[in-house]
């Protein structure tokens, strides 16, 4: 198997690292043959190229895409898909934003689209996800799908480190990127909830539409109020089947009990659960992301072309995806209470907006924090947007 790579940064090079390393059969049988970057490598490594002809020209069978961002691979992808030639990405924000086009051109075309690296890090998590679906009834998956930022969580949880010192640290071990945007603010964790769902339910969920409260604003007096309560604090992604009409979703940090699995997933872990009909809770724990995690779940989706062949229509059931069903994102039956933090006054205001605060919760809490009564994701929403303040931290309590 002849391999394009696009992208050597962190991802890519770890792929070359387990492919060149040629440690089982089955990778022996791959080689890199032609890696695009955008700026010219200093390497004596001839495989290496900054023009998208000369690499195309290498006539690979399969393209790798690590490169992040959209509007540089987009075009790549494409035309490889246009093609016939299969391609793998890691590349959450672009599978998940282009789903129903990049789909649909593999569809057209007859050819597998893959990007099981997008989600979970090394977990076999979409994969997993298509064979469940296959003997059982999917009706709710979540989990903690950002490495970056539950690497964060637990410092501040188990070394008492600040939000500040924690994100630190994080960029320092390579976990977070320079610019930590979209993991604090939840996009990324909706990438892969929309990913998921679309999985699950063979539906096609745009991420900006999934309702998100980001861990910008989280600080050490939230955490200590969780500890204290025998709750810790993990952020979530869900995604959950409603009738057979709808999916609700949402993207929140959650004080969570001991005996949620999330409760105990420390450093920079990914753990993923699936709620389905006959097989009931199943949950899957591995590193999140990182170089090797994210460049296996990519080999491993290289195997999977070289069992299963590169065509969609060679495929066997259990894999074939059997077309969107336009599910409807429904949020209206999410509810629950939540905690919210800010330096501003909160009582007054979310009273005006017509929220009960449960009265009883509050003594204990920190400064400026309140606990709200039963409310739905929905009308929080429109009241935590309303409010504008810039520093409130929102969490669901378990
Ligand atoms: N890092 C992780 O742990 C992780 C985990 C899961 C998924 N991912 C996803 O994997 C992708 C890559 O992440 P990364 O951390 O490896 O990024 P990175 O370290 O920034 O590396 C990106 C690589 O892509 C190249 N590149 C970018 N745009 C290009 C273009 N238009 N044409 C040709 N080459 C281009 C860059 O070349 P230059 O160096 O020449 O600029 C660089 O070699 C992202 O989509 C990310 O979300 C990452």
């Amino acid at each position: 198997m002849k391999i394009g790579l696009l992208g050597h940064g962190t991802v890519g090079q770890g792929v070359t690292q387990i492919i060149d390393a040629q440690s089982t059969p089955t990778t022996a049988g791959m080689q890199v043959t032609k890696i695009l970057t955008r700026s010219p490598r200093k390497s004596s490594d001839s495989r290496f190229t900054t023009d998208p002809a000369e690499f195309f020209a290498a006539n690979f069978d399969v393209l790798i895409e690590c490169a992040g961002g959209i509007d540089g691979p987009l075009p790549l992808i494409t035309t490889a898909l246009e093609h016939q030639i299969p391609v793998v990405s890691a590349n959450k924000k672009l599978v998940a934003t282009h789903y129903l086009e990049l789909t649909e051109l593999a569809r057209k075309h007859d050819v597998r689209f893959l990007f099981e690296a997008t989600v979970g890090g090394g977990i076999p998590w979409l994969r997993n996800l298509a064979l469940i679906k296959q003997t059982d009834e999917i009706e709710g998956v979540y989990g903690i799908f950002n490495g970056t930022t539950n690497y964060l969580l637990d410092q501040m949880e188990k070394h008492g480190k600040s939000f500040t010192q924690a994100l630190k640290q994080a960029q320092e071990k390579g976990y977070a990127e320079a610019d930590p945007s979209d993991d604090l603010a939840g996009n990324d964790v909706a990438y892969k909830c929309a990913l998921s769902a679309n999985l699950a339910w063979g539906t096609h969920l745009r991420p900006e539409e999934i309702p998100a409260w980001g861990l910008s604003n989280v600080r050490s007096e939230d955490i200590e109020w969780g500890r204290q309560n025998g709750l810790t604090l993990k952020f979530v992604g869900q995604a959950k089947r409603v009738g057979t009409k709808s999916i609700s979703t949402v993207v929140i940090p959650v004080f969570t009990r001991p005996d949620n699995p999330l409760s105990h997933v420390g450093e920079n872990y990914n753990c993923g659960v699936v709620e389905s009909s006959y097989l009931g809770k199943s949950s899957y724990l591995a590193q999140g992301a990182g170089s090797l995690p994210t460049a296996f779940a990519i080999v491993q989706d290289l195997v999977d072309l070289q069992i299963h062949g590169t065509r969609l229509s060679q495929l066997a059931p259990p894999l074939v995806d059997e077309g969107l069903n336009a599910l409807k994102l429904d949020n209206s039956g999410e509810a629950g209470r939540f905690y919210l933090r800010s330096s501003s006054p909160l009582v007054q205001r979310l009273q005006d907006e017509g929220l009960k605060i449960a009265k009883e919760k509050q003594e204990g809490l920190p400064a400026g924090a309140v606990i709200t009564e039963e409310i739905t994701v929905g009308k929080l929403r429109e009241v935590t947007s309303k409010l504008n303040v810039e520093d409130l931290f929102t969490a669901k309590v378990d």
